[in-house]
């Protein structure tokens, strides 16, 4: 696994369109998506890893609570990266018949390593385009922090539908709302802030399809695609403590925005986010402890219930 600080910052085709005040196309996001995951494979699993709810689970185990560990099940995980979730699945319950999809190959050679000895099956492929997976044959698609990056994002539901039996259960974790988790905010707008001043317009254009990152409108989105379902979303807080430096290193993995900067600004924004973080800020301690908490939903999908 690569560090998650090692980068000299990103260009990409998303990052030159934003810089000259265009809207990026679906091959930008997927091109810019690809480098940063080349760039730091792994990093997904090192942060979200990293953070606990108030019943001690991390987001991987609270969505991968939502399936049985009795059953026979095919599950799919959607943008499975480098494969924790699957790991969680196989190792609560042998009898999961597994398949991963993800477009970045260097996240899959970490799933396929790990994944060695649980017949998971592993797919490089949009997930647009799941056209690897027969219609009808998947029990339950999870999709772990992955959903708000994705545009389009009709294609992708509509895909999910056609794999799904019609007793299907799709289930994602999204990161927010944004005002659920103290603090979440003021971490956000600190790391964007940094970012705007290469790129000003980041965050008014950003990752993915908008509408993924509300739950009003996602709501009417899974609604659209799935009318006849009945449709779950909860909030949680995950969070972590420890070393502040480590934390605020840990917490800038979260931000996409923060792999664009270059390695002077992005030691700037962590020494301002490692202050943000602290948890006794006059404390003169060298070893001083920091906290981050992040805002998550789960949106569960029942195909059968109405
Ligand atoms: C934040 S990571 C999450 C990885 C994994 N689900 C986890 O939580 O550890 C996002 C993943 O989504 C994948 N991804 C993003 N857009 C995708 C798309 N349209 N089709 C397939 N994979 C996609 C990326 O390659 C990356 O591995």
């Amino acid at each position: 696994m690569k560090d998650i600080n090692n980068h000299k910052g990103l260009n990409s085709i998303w990052t030159d369109s934003l810089a000259r005040n265009l809207q990026p196309d679906s091959n930008a996001l997927v091109d810019h998506l690809r480098i940063v995951h080349q760039e730091h494979t792994g990093f997904t699993e090192v942060c979200a890893s990293s953070c606990r709810d108030e019943n001690g689970l991390n987001s991987y185990e609270w969505l991968a609570e939502l399936v049985p560990n009795n059953e026979r099940l095919r599950v799919l995980d959607l943008a499975c990266g480098s494969g924790p979730l699957l790991k969680i699945l196989f190792d609560n319950n042998k009898n999961l018949k597994l398949k991963g999809i993800d477009m970045c190959p260097e996240e899959l050679e970490l799933a396929k390593a790990r994944l060695v000895d649980s017949g998971a099956s592993l797919f490089e492929s949009k997930a647009q385009n799941l056209s690897v997976i027969d219609d009808n044959s998947i029990d339950i698609v999870l999709c772990h922090w992955a959903l708000t990056l994705m545009d389009p994002i009709a294609p992708v539901l509509n895909e999910i539908k056609r794999v799904l039996t019609s007793k299907g259960r799709f289930a994602a974790l999204v990161d927010g709302p944004m005002n659920a988790a103290p603090g979440y905010k003021e971490v956000h707008d600190l790391i964007y802030s940094y970012v705007q001043e290469e790129i000003p317009n980041y965050g008014e254009i950003d990752l993915g399809d908008p509408r993924v990152r509300g739950s009003e409108s996602l709501n009417n989105l899974v609604r659209k695609a799935f009318p006849k379902s009945n449709i779950v979303i909860e909030t949680n807080v995950v969070s972590m403590k420890g070393p502040v430096t480590q934390v605020a290193e840990i917490t800038a993995g979260f931000f996409y925005a923060s792999f664009i900067l270059k390695p002077e600004k992005k030691k700037l924004m962590l020494a301002s986010l490692t202050k943000l973080l602290a948890i006794f800020k006059k404390s003169a301690d060298a070893e001083k402890q920091g906290q981050f908490s992040m805002p998550i939903s789960r949106v569960l999908v029942m195909l059968d219930s109405k």
